[in-house]
């Protein structure tokens, strides 16, 4: 989907279930709100099952699909690399992708491990360097809210901070019949 007038940000994305399809909305809709300098377009999709991501790229919008994500950063159609897999992925995806001169936006958590999100960070660095962008897709960062909260920290309006008490509630896996799903695997996880 392009404006007609920005030139195109054309997107591959790895992994189409929860926040794929979050993402797949983000791409579409963000040029409805924001004046942008890229017309994101939702080029390819990659999954490891054709006809399920044939069927997530129906749904969800997308012009291709791929079915190893390998493929997406081998196309010369795509700058940039979504990655919505689970975290034992993202380090391989996105250095992979940053070499090839890819722009990467990772999801969250960045690593499994804090020598992995090292190793992802010297390779962004390096990338950066040549022009190539990468990102961590911490959403609450622009939430409008907390948004408001740093920059009455910023401004002095609420003094010198010395403590700061927060609370994350969310009670999905409480249920002891939840499936067990990949969050729930050290070594996925
Ligand atoms: N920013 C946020 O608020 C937020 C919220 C939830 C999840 N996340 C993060 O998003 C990422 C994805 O989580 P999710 O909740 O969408 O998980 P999910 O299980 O709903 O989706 C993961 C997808 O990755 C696919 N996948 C796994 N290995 C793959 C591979 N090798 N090649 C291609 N596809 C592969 C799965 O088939 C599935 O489609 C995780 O890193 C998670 O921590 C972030």
């Amino acid at each position: 989907m392009t404006s007609g007038r920005s030139p195109s940000l054309r997107v591959g994305m790895v992994g189409y279930a929860f926040m794929g399809a979050a993402h797949s909305q983000a791409w579409r809709t963000a040029p409805r709100f924001f004046e942008l300098p890229l017309a994101p377009r939702l080029t390819a999709i990659a999954g490891r099952d054709p006809e399920r991501v044939a069927a997530a790229a129906a749904k969800l919008g997308w012009e291709s699909t791929e079915t190893d994500w390998r493929r997406l950063i081998e196309r010369d159609d795509i700058d940039l690399i979504d990655i919505c897999t689970p975290g034992d992925t993202h380090a391989e995806i996105a250095i992979a992708a940053l070499e090839a001169g890819k722009h990467v936006l990772c999801e969250k958590p960045l690593a499994n491990s804090v020598a992995e999100a090292e190793r992802m960070t010297a390779v962004a660095d390096a990338a950066a360097a040549r022009g190539v962008f990468s990102m961590c897709g911490f959403s609450y960062r622009r939430t409008p809210a907390l948004s408001l909260a740093k920059r009455l920290v910023d401004s002095g309006a609420l003094g010198q901070i010395r403590h700061v008490r927060a609370q994350y509630l969310q009670d999905w896996l409480t249920d002891e019949n939840a499936p067990l799903t990949w969050r729930l695997d050290k070594s996925k996880s």
